[in-house]
């Protein structure tokens, strides 16, 4: 970036080691907005190679291999939030419950505006964005990028265990964009957020109440066991390779936080004791992995 001209803040990162613990985006600087206080946007990058530059804002000024490491991770996450509308469907209308049901098609209704807000994003990148958006849509069950997104929800406790732990897996992607260097990406993460918080925390639940409450919900222990075995690995699997050198890349660019396996690693301590309470147990990471 040696002919870069955007704008350099003085100092306000000089100290910030890469990469930093970002603050939640819209974090008030004091005093809460119903509290009579204000909301510091972001403008600099916080962490990678251009820490205090000014974030890109447009499609246009991006260099270009930002550019195309922008498009690739924006089709995958398209890609995640649509074949996960697939893969909830059948669950629609059979879930056991009416607030189960009610749940599954508010989870249908955020990942449609996920899916939205990354072709938005896409969008910008003009035609080539366009393009890609049109094969997305098109795609059908079996056919998407990540095997997790590929398998269907034959029980209930796969939509448990899904929402338990491959959202959350979507979660901690999104964590790593908070407050990224490219300025549209990092505005549409707090309500992606929220919103995939909710989906974690129904899973969970569900996980656990089959697991517990065995015989007066729907399923048994043996079957949340059974479905935990299952998506657990594919979940692992979506941090992709270790000592990746594109997550490196998203590092220094400032687009993301940790590399693969840092957040892997972050994402095993949070589940460890979780899965311990529900009264299950968690298999060995290594357990049927197809992407170490
Ligand atoms: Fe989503
Ligand atoms: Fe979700």
């Amino acid at each position: 970036m040696s002919s870069d001209t955007r704008v350099r803040f003085p100092d306000l990162n000089a100290a910030a080691p890469a990469p930093p613990r970002a603050p939640a985006s819209g974090a008030p600087a004091s005093k809460s907005l119903k509290e009579g206080g204000t909301i510091e946007p972001v403008r600099e990058i916080l962490w990678g190679n251009s820490v205090g530059v000014r974030k890109f804002e447009t499609a246009q000024e991006l260099p270009v291999d930002m550019r195309k490491l922008i498009i690739k991770l924006m089709v995958v996450q398209a890609d995640t939030e649509f074949a996960s509308i697939q893969q909830h469907r059948p669950w629609l209308d059979s879930a056991p419950t009416l607030e189960d049901r009610w749940i599954e098609a508010r989870i249908v209704a955020d990942e449609a505006r996920h899916g939205l807000q990354a072709c938005r994003i896409l969008r910008d990148f003009g035609e080539e964005g366009q393009g890609y958006i049109d094969e997305l849509l098109a795609k059908r069950e079996g056919q998407h990028k990540l095997d997790a997104f590929n398998m269907k929800f034959d029980r209930w406790s796969d939509v448990g265990a899904f929402c338990c732990f491959v959202d959350r897996v979507g979660v901690y992607q999104l964590r790593a964009f908070q407050e990224c260097s490219y300025g549209p990406l990092a505005r549409a993460m707090p309500l992606m957020l929220s919103e995939e918080q909710l989906h974690l925390n129904f899973g969970y639940s569900v996980l656990k109440r089959i697991a517990k409450d065995e015989g007066k919900y729907y399923g048994t222990k043996e079957e949340a066991q059974a479905a935990l075995d299952k998506w657990y690995p594919r979940a692992l699997d979506m941090f992709g390779h270790s000592n990746s050198e594109t997550s490196r890349r998203a590092i220094e660019m400032g687009l993301k936080r940790w590399t693969n396996e840092e957040a892997r690693a972050r994402y095993i301590e949070e589940v460890t004791p979780l899965v311990k309470a529900a009264g299950l147990s968690l298999p060995n990471p290594d357990f049927d992995r197809h992407i170490l």
